[in-house]
């Protein structure tokens, strides 16, 4: 639906559907888009026209002040709002902090399977009562986003689902927080994660959970998902544009060959751009019905190699590997001496993380279990190589990380 509003009105979500003025002397090569981040928001106010067309089924509508609001004292626009603040959160070992995130991961599977069974009736009807429940993500992640990011990891296939979204939610916060947004913007990411998949909800489950390769009918249902998500957000109460975009974007690829709109590069927002890395790194790294996940480090490898094939954008996939460490929590490595041991935190140091080792390689046989910090100055003992469980038959490594306390 159309709506003409005055310039001053526009706000980041928006879909600028024309400008009421001459396009020949507009600074946009387009003619209609989405108004996706701050810069574009400034430009669209800058640009010498009094009133714009929105279409407020493709985006969000304007935010309509309450006539007393200045009167009395009240903010004037959000962006004079206070803003948000985690205040000082203290980083805590992954080992102290995993009890509290198993209790965590545990409410947010119920909260969000609540929120998709709603969806799943085509309506959502207070999406912003989940907000509580991302800043407590958000708190854990910061206190040590090892902790909760590794235990989401380790879902069974049957709640990929739920999560999944609270994986992202997780991941999304952890690469927000690397790249220095504020608390505010951290938190709308985090949410922007939980619902980033809302629109999986109008796609058949034996579609989703297929094995093997799917036909042209069954993709074009999936390809539909970030489409049906953004179109149940923006008829939700307080939506933001954060999560409208990263719902209706999180599957374009840098390259622009992804879906729904092909954009490439920076017409992705930075936040999409975001949620694309954070939600392929947790998609290969869980059991699936029809396949096993892949290691923490061996999915970096393999993310670094689509990297280079043009899928996700170079700077935000290297800030991504710094928040989850090159061996994250759980990774199995060789060390110099020849013992075969799991990570258990790498907070101190990315490098040099803490290693419980089990097996030694010389002798071929388990060795009582010991914890080394290997960034102890003086240690002559270091990571020779990252080593796959699977060729090592060894069942459940994830026990020595999740048993370390
Ligand atoms: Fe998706
Ligand atoms: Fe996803």
């Amino acid at each position: 639906m159309l709506k003409k509003i005055p310039v001053e009105k526009v706000r980041q979500g928006m879909y600028l559907q024309q400008l009421c003025g001459s396009w020949l002397n507009s600074p946009f090569w387009q003619t209609s888009f989405v108004i996706d981040g701050p810069e574009l928001v400034q430009q669209v106010r800058n640009c010498g026209v009094r009133e714009i067309w929105i279409d407020i089924a493709r985006g969000v509508d304007v935010v309509e002040q309450p006539a007393d609001s200045a009167a009395q004292g009240q903010p004037a626009s959000a962006a004079d709002a206070p803003r948000f603040s985690f205040g000082v959160v203290e980083n805590v070992p992954v080992a102290e902090e995993l009890e509290r995130a198993a209790r965590l991961v545990n409410r947010s599977k119920e909260a969000v399977g609540a929120m998709f069974n709603e969806a799943r009736m085509g309506r959502l009807s207070n999406v912003a009562s989940a907000m509580p429940l991302v800043e407590d993500i958000a708190a854990s992640v910061l206190r040590n986003p090892g902790a909760l990011v590794s235990l989401v990891r380790l879902k069974q296939a049957d709640d990929y689902t739920y999560l999944h979204s609270v994986a992202v939610c997780a991941l999304m916060v952890a690469l927000a927080r690397k790249l220095g947004l504020d608390d505010e913007e951290v938190r709308e990411c985090g949410m922007a994660g939980l619902l980033h998949d809302i629109g999986k909800m109008a796609v058949p489950n034996d579609i989703l959970n297929k094995p093997g390769k799917l036909t042209d009918a069954e993709f074009g249902a999936v390809k539909g998902h970030p489409s049906a998500g953004h179109r149940l957000l923006i008829e939700s109460d307080s939506v933001s544009p954060i999560a409208l975009d990263v719902c209706l974007h999180h599957h374009e690829k840098y390259d622009g060959s992804g879906y729904p709109h092909g954009l490439k590069g920076e017409e992705i927002s930075l936040h999409a751009r975001m949620g694309a890395v954070c939600d392929v790194y947790d998609a290969i790294t869980s059991d699936r019905p029809y396949k096993a996940g892949w290691c923490p480090a061996e999915s970096l490898r393999k993310m670094a190699e689509w990297t280079k094939a043009g899928h996700f954008d170079p700077v935000i996939f290297a800030a991504f590997v710094k928040c989850i460490g090159i061996y994250p929590v759980g990774t199995l490595v060789r060390l110099k001496s020849g013992r075969l041991g799991v990570v258990l935190d790498n907070t101190k140091s990315l490098l040099q993380p803490l290693v419980r080792v089990f097996f030694s390689t010389k002798s071929t046989s388990y060795i009582p279990p010991e914890t080394i910090d290997l960034a102890l100055p003086g240690l002559q003992e270091s990571i020779a190589a990252r080593e796959d469980a699977a060729a090592w038959n060894f069942p459940d490594v994830d026990r020595y990380w999740l048993t370390a306390a």
